[in-house]
This record gives C-alpha cells, sequence and structure tokens, in this order.
C-alpha cells in the first residue's frame, strides 16, 4: 500500500499496540509533542519509561485515553466545569486533574490522589490507544529535563536505542505541551500553560487560578524553574547593546518574527515570519534544537507578547533559559 507522507501505516500502529498491550513501550506522535507510552495499568512497564528517561519518581505522568467514557477507568469524579471543558477542548491538548481512581497505580500518579487525563487529537494517537485496549500512559519523549520532541526523528536521536517502537505521524501541529488545569483544589488552576489558552478555557469556565501554589515538591515538574532546555545557554533578557560585550562568540537568535538585524548572529531562527503564535509555537523546539546543533556559545531568544499561546512559548523560553540546573 502507498502511504502519504506523515502518516503510519495501519499494520505499524497495531503492531505498535501490541507492544504496548504486552507490556512495552513505544513513542509516538500527538498534536502536541511526541509521547513515550505504557498501558497505564502495568506498573512495570510504567517504571520502564522512567528508567528510559531518567525522570525523577516524584513526577508523575499524564494518561492519555481514546474517548470520554473511558475516564470512568481512571477517575473518581468529573467535577461539572472539568466535563465542559472536556466537550469544549477534547480530543485536544488540554490536561486535567482529576481526583483519581484506586486502580491507578501509584508510580503514575507519584502516590498523589489525583491523575492527569487527556484525550489527545491526532489521528495516530487516537488509533493507538483504542488498539492497545488500555489508557496510555505517556510523558514527553525525551530525556528528562530536555526539550520535548516535535518529530520522530527527534525521538530517534535521543532515544532511538531505548524505545521498543517508533510511530512517525509527522511533525506536530501544536508545538508545545498540554495545558495543564488540575480540579484538585477548590477552584480550578492553571499548572502549565499549553496548547489551549487560558483566554479560551476562561470563556467557558470564567477565572482560573494561576498563582503558582508554594509547596516542598513541584506539583508539576514541567513547572521546575530550569526544564525544556537545551544545552547552549538560552538569554532571554538582553539588549541590542549587550551584543558588543560577546565579541568573538558565536551567538545565535531565537527570533518571533522576521528580524530587523540578521549580522550580529552566527545562526537565526525565525519562529514565524508574520508573528503568528500557531506557527511560532509549532517551530518552537525544533528551532531550538538547530539553534542547540550550531555549536553556538550562546543562544539570545527573544521575547513574545504573552497572550494565547504566547504565554505556554514564554513560559518555555524562560524555563529553558533558567540558570540553575533542575532536578534532574
Ligand atoms: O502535551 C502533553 O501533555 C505531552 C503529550 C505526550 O501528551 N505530555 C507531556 O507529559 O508533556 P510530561 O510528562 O512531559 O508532562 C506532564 C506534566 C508533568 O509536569 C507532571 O508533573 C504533570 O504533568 N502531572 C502529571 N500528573 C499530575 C498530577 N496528578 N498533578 C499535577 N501535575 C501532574
Ligand atoms: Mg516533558
Amino acid at each position: 500500500m502507498i502511504l502519504e507522507e506523515g502518516l503510519q501505516s495501519p499494520t505499524r500502529i497495531r503492531q505498535a499496540a501490541e507492544i504496548i498491550a504486552r507490556g512495552g513501550i513505544v513513542a509516538f506522535p500527538t498534536e502536541t509533542v511526541y509521547g513515550l507510552g505504557a498501558n497505564a495499568f502495568n506498573p512495570l512497564a510504567v517504571a520502564r519509561i522512567f528508567d528510559v528517561k531518567k525522570r525523577p519518581y516524584f513526577d508523575p505522568l499524564i494518561v492519555h485515553i481514546a474517548h470520554p467514557a473511558d475516564l470512568d477507568k481512571i477517575v473518581l469524579d468529573i467535577p461539572p466545569e472539568a466535563g465542559k471543558l472536556m466537550g469544549r477542548f477534547w480530543p485536544g491538548p488540554l490536561t486535567l486533574v482529576l481526583p483519581k481512581r484506586q486502580e491507578v497505580p501509584d508510580l503514575v500518579t507519584a502516590g498523589l490522589p489525583t491523575v492527569a487525563v487527556r484525550m489527545p487529537s491526532h489521528a495516530v494517537a487516537l488509533e493507538l490507544i483504542e488498539l492497545a485496549g488500555c489508557p496510555v500512559a505517556a510523558p514527553s519523549a525525551n530525556p528528562f529535563g530536555y526539550l520535548s520532541p516535535t518529530t520522530a526523528q527527534h525521538v530517534r536521536e535521543q532515544l532511538g536505542n531505548e524505545v521498543d517502537l517508533i510511530l512517525d505521524g509527522g511533525p506536530c501541529a501544536v508545538g508545545v505541551e498540554s495545558t495543564i488545569l488540575s480540579f484538585s483544589g477548590k477552584r480550578p488552576r492553571l499548572l502549565r500553560p499549553g496548547g489551549v489558552s487560558l483566554e479560551e478555557i476562561e470563556s467557558i469556565i470564567g477565572k482560573v487560578e494561576t498563582a503558582p501554589v508554594k509547596t516542598q515538591r513541584p506539583s508539576a515538574p514541567g513547572m521546575l524553574a530550569r526544564h525544556y532546555a537545551p544545552r547552549t545557554p538560552i538569554v532571554l533578557d538582553w539588549r541590542d547593546k549587550d551584543l558588543h560585550s560577546h565579541e568573538g562568540k558565536k551567538i545565535g537568535l531565537l527570533a518571533f518574527q522576521e528580524p530587523v538585524n540578521c549580522l550580529a548572529f552566527d545562526h537565526v531562527e525565525v519562529l514565524s515570519k508574520k508573528g503568528d503564535f500557531r506557527e511560532a509555537a509549532a517551530n518552537l523546539f525544533a528551532a531550538i534544537r538547530r539553534l542547540d546543533a550550531a555549536n553556538l556559545d550562546m543562544i539570545l531568544a527573544e521575547a513574545v507578547p504573552e497572550v494565547g499561546l504566547g504565554r505556554a512559548i514564554m513560559d518555555r523560553l524562560r524555563r529553558a533559559s533558567h540558570k540553575e540546573e533542575s532536578d534532574s
């Protein structure tokens, strides 16, 4: 059979689903980033994900489902506001944190009484979960603390030898991870800005909490100060006049729109010539990876306006540019 570019053959999806059903781990495309999936009800398979990613066990995973009805196997209760958001944004880049059923292994939720769930919209992901016949626990398919993969090639480069199979569904359309909204407190709380904007969420359920809760451990390590980071230092707060002090160094520019002056830079990546947030988000991680591969001393990143998807983009840039090491 002839495959359209970027589409995965049904046979290979079936093969991937069998691997998951038998306790293996598979990298697969979603509309946000590539995930590394295992049967959520198989703690041994889930443990292998932590191992391969070198991810600390305190960092819980998102459980992916193919039908809203599958929620009943995972969560105890669906608050009405969560139901409204599912109706509007599922399938899609919105993860809801809800009270978990006892059957969900503690390893998946890092011992929390809640579980993060989402129904992705990528056709390959939906088919994979459906055929596997179980909810699929999956973090992003990258080593812990590094940038999330937005192509199958990114996964091959970093985890190629350690996973049982990689499904190629082409480049991810959204390009930043899902928005995480928690229903564990009195009011819904934004834990991570992502593919569905805060404005879109608030247009459905009204104001949500956005201030981080002060706890001993991060409620979402995607919220660790340093995360989503390349090896080359990224600098976010800089002025044109600072460039002189870096003379002799190889400097890259991560520009939001077409930059005014490229001459001072050894490598320039433009996220969206026309300044479109969707296009910029879709290009973000691949652009940073190209800059990271260009042997630069430093990457200067341009700030983007913090509205809509710009909030998720700035969140990732801040964490990528944070100087301290992550807890990884
Ligand atoms: O778009 C996405 O969400 C991608 C694709 C593969 O679905 N997945 C993803 O997973 O970004 P990961 O593991 O890289 O990030 C999941 C985040 C982590 O920061 C984790 O701490 C948080 O979700 N999380 C998971 N369960 C949670 C819970 N019960 N309470 C609070 N945060 C939770
Ligand atoms: Mg991740």
